[in-house]
Parts: structure tokens; sequence; C-alpha cells
């Protein structure tokens, strides 16, 4: 254990096994510790808040755990038109967001052209980060959307496992996932991956696996959460992933990946809201927010959540006030 904490401080990589070791032990506390060191020297005592919208919540793909996936009947489905993403991308912007994450499921009726073209309006009329996050597009729909000003990407590659990816996926493969991800990464996007804990399985190797996936591409961003079980899915009866064990692939990875930005996901506030706030402490340092307008937000239910949107400006007021009193400083 001491050498893998001299490892850590020397800012050394773990390998697969070392992960897998740390990720097992009885107490994590020392490991949390360094982590949340690791982010202070990287970010100090910020918290890096972002808007999402979630603009389509139809979806080609047919993935086991995700509601949206397009063989669910029940779920209505929505498509915001490309005036209605602007008018609620300068809401956001006013109530002072500086990053749009642009999400939807894998919905061809959004062409790259139009996309890009979101983006070059986003870009016109603020001085927003734009993120995108809508799926496996071409090399040539990445690099059309890139140079329509766009400045990140998020595609989580959901498991490291062939296996497990392909048991998840009918739709996919593992290899082109990750391709996608290397396409995004070589196109210069500042380029986001995660993936989920609990998924049918998923063993602590596979966990110690995604890190290092992480750290392949290298991504600069990633998204870890907690499995939830949806009720008009496939793994319906499965339990939800562990808290504790996101938590400490939260902190790992922030040792992996000292620089990379970490967002405390929604999903683990889901399970646990006092998690949530917990995991600022573990490595995380950045916060997503809903700004989707309410008549469409109760339909993109990835999993069952609580978590509604009301007034942007209202809440984001209440979402900077969370985070001081948590003695961070938003921003
Ligand atoms: N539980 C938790 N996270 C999920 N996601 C999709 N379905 C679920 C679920 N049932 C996550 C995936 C996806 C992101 C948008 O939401 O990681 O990339």
């Amino acid at each position: 254990m001491n050498n893998l904490i001299h490892k850590i401080k020397n800012r050394d990589e773990l390998t697969r096994e070392e992960l897998s070791y740390l990720l097992a032990l009885d107490d994590f506390s020392k490991i949390f510790r360094l982590a949340d060191d690791i982010r202070n020297e990287n970010f100090g005592n910020y918290v890096d808040i972002r808007a999402i919208l979630e603009f389509s919540n139809y979806c080609k793909r047919k993935c086991k755990y995700c509601g949206l996936n397009s063989t669910n009947k029940n779920v209505k489905r929505y498509r915001m038109s490309v005036d209605e993403i602007l008018e609620t991308v300068k809401t956001a912007y006013y109530a002072g967001y500086k990053t749009i994450v642009l999400q939807s499921g894998e919905d061809n009726y959004y062409t790259a052209k139009m996309i890009g073209d979101i983006v070059r309006q986003i870009k016109k009329h603020t001085s927003m980060a734009v993120t995108v996050s809508s799926g496996e597009l071409s090399y040539e729909d990445y690099k059309y959307i890139k140079l329509c000003g766009a400045d990140r990407y998020l595609l989580k590659h959901e498991t490291s496992d062939e296996k497990i990816y392909s048991y998840l996926h009918s739709c996919g493969t593992l290899k082109n996932r990750l391709n996608a991800l290397k396409n995004l990464k070589s196109l210069g996007y500042y380029t986001g991956s995660g993936f989920m804990i609990g998924l049918p399985f998923q063993t602590l190797d596979t966990i110690a696996n995604d890190i290092l996936t992480l750290a392949s591409i290298p991504c600069d961003m990633a998204g870890i959460g907690p499995f939830i079980a949806h009720s008009d899915t496939p793994l319906r009866d499965l339990q939800n992933g562990s808290t504790e064990l996101t938590k400490r692939a939260v902190a790992l990875t922030r040792i992996m990946l000292p620089k990379a930005h970490l967002p405390a996901t929604t999903a683990l506030g889901v399970i646990d809201s006092k998690e949530k706030d917990n995991i600022f402490s573990c490595g995380a340092n950045v916060i997503m927010r809903k700004v989707t307008p309410q008549k469409y937000e109760q339909y993109y239910s990835i999993y069952p959540s609580n978590i509604k949107v009301s007034d942007i400006y209202k809440e984001r007021k209440i979402l900077e006030q969370q985070i001081k009193n948590l003695g961070r400083i938003p921003v």
C-alpha cells in the first residue's frame, strides 16, 4: 500500500492490477485525500458550472440500460426547433452560464449541417464554449461541426469490456466507439468520455480498465456515474450502481488524469444528493445543470430522476449558493 501511495505522490502511472487493488480497499480515505489534493493543485477552489440542453430524445440506438432506446414505445419523443434551441441557450447565457452542452439521442433528423449552424449561431450571439454530445458521427461530420466552432465533444465509452459492451449494445461496437473518440481527439476537440458503475458482469478489473481507457485517449473530460435501473428497459431488475464505487472511480481517474474535468454526474445525485456534494472532495470539479425547457425535460428520461427544471435564472443562483455552502467558488 505504501509503495502505491508513493507512486501516486510521485505522479507515476498506475497499472490495471494496482487500480483494481485500490478499488477494493477496506479504507479508501487516504486515496480520496490524495485525489482531492490533486484536484486542488490543478483547479484550486473552483467548481465549473455548465448548462446542458437536451434538444432531442429521439434515438436510433438500442442500448439496454437507456430509457431513450428506440424500442421503448412508452416515451413521448420530442425535437426542439433550431429557434427554440437558440432561445434557450441565450437564456442560459444571460443567467450566467459560460458553457452549453448540446445533448441528444442519436437522431438523424439533425444533420451535421444543422448542428454546425446551431453552433455557429451560438458563437455569433454569445461567448459561450460549446460542447456537443450527439453520439457517434463520421469523421467528416465531426470535422464540419468543429469547423463551425464547437469546442468540445462528449461521447462516453460506457464500458471498456468488449463482451459487456456487445451485450449492452446490439447497435454498435466498442471498436467504433473508441475510434470515434480518437477521431474527436485528433480533430482538436476537447474530448470527453466516461463510463457507468454497476453494469452487468462488471468487475473491479473492468473499472480499472475503464480508467486506463480514459487515459489512453487521453480524455480531457470524463463523466463517471452509477447505473440506475429504468423500468422500460431490459435491465429494469438490475440493482443500481454503488455510489461508493463511483466515488472511488472518480478519485482514481483524478489521480490518473490530474488535469481532466470531472463532473459530479447527475445520476449520482439522483441516487443520493449528499454523495453528489461529497464527490467534490473526491476529485470532481464540474457540475452540469439542465436548462431543457420544462415541457420537454420530463421526456428526456435516460434513467428515472426526481430532478426538475423550473426557472433557469433562479436555479443558477441556487446552484451558486450550494457550491458556496461547500466552501467552493462557482465559476
Ligand atoms: N443509468 C445511468 N446512466 C445512464 N446513462 C444512460 N442510461 C443510464 C442509466 N440507466 C448515461 C450513459 C450515457 C449518458 C447520457 O447517460 O453513460 O452516456
